[in-house]
């Protein structure tokens, strides 16, 4: 079998034509526009790269955009006094503080202090109790962008083996939630699971987001499974010619032999977690104007 690739660049431009209708409408019928507020603290490059692109896709379907670049030594008490002055800002409908923070904030304390009407994210504790107990709640753009491609592959998920391999509170756990929540039967695998081949195998559905090169190979797959791979991992640059390759945590070649269905790196999961970014912005809008 050779599997269907998943165009997530595809399906990430239809669900950001579909926000930039509502943001249109929100316009024209209430004279609102919705804001998303991103921070920044330090000068990771792969984080920059990433609050560019937010921004950038932001303003694209009409929103407002404010980004706010912070120094990497930017003590605790600035961020949090920033965040509470967005938590205050009507005009500020979701906020986004780039994760890795440098090692003095915490991590924790840091997301807990955003409002969590506003937490776009869905890292909040309180947006995390919701979704475990099934209430409507913010959900996390990565694994939200995972289950619509799934549906819209398969359409209802009822009943399937699903293996989450990652239990990072980014995406493993609220995956595995959002799955559950689908009616899958739900294995979260990861570093200490015994005979990690053996359980990928009984899957129907593979969710890859360890942040691994090309771990997991095709024989580890059931023929016919999805294969959903979060991993974007640059190879050592002396592979080709000083820029290095980007992979999934997937073998790509060897997995898409044997799956059903895909998605690529790049092209298939990255897309959809903006997309999915500025789905929540346009929500918690809606959610705060009633
Ligand atoms: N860093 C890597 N992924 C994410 C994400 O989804 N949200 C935030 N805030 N930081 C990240």
């Amino acid at each position: 079998m050779t599997a269907k690739v998943i165009d997530g660049k595809a399906f990430a431009a239809t669900v950001r034509e579909k926000v930039a209708g509502h943001v249109a409408r929100l316009k024209e019928e209430h004279g609102i526009t919705p804001g998303l507020a991103v921070v920044l603290v330090g000068e990771d490059p792969a984080s920059q790269v990433y609050v560019r692109s937010k921004g950038k896709q932001t303003v694209e379907v009409g929103m407002n955009s404010f980004e706010h670049k912070l120094e990497a030594d930017t003590s605790e008490a600035d961020l949090l006094a920033l965040i509470d002055q967005l938590n205050n800002d009507p005009s500020v409908h979701g906020i986004l503080v780039q994760l890795p923070l440098p090692g003095h904030l915490n991590e924790d304390l840091v997301i807990n202090s955003i409002d969590p009407a506003k937490d776009v994210d869905g890292f909040h504790i309180s947006n995390v109790g919701l979704l475990g107990t099934g209430q409507k709640s913010m959900v996390p753009c990565t694994p939200l962008g995972c289950l619509m491609m799934l549906r819209d592959h398969h359409g209802s998920l009822s009943g399937m083996n699903a293996v989450v391999v990652g239990r990072s509170n980014i995406v493993g756990k609220p995956m595995a939630q959002l799955l559950l929540g689908d009616s899958c039967t739900v294995t979260i695998a990861h570093s200490r699971t015994k005979d990690l081949p053996g359980v990928v195998r009984g899957a129907d559905i593979v969710v890859a987001a360890v942040g691994r090169p090309e771990m997991v190979p095709g024989d580890w797959i059931k023929p016919g499974a999805m294969v959903i791979d979060v991993g974007i991992n640059r190879l050592p640059p002396e592979e080709e010619g000083g820029k290095g390759r980007l992979v999934g945590d997937c073998h790509y070649d060897s997995c898409a032999e044997v799956a059903g269905a895909i998605t690529p790196v790049p092209g298939g999961v990255g897309p959809m977690t903006i997309a999915c970014l500025l789905a929540n912005t346009v929500t918690a809008c809606c959610r705060a104007n009633g």
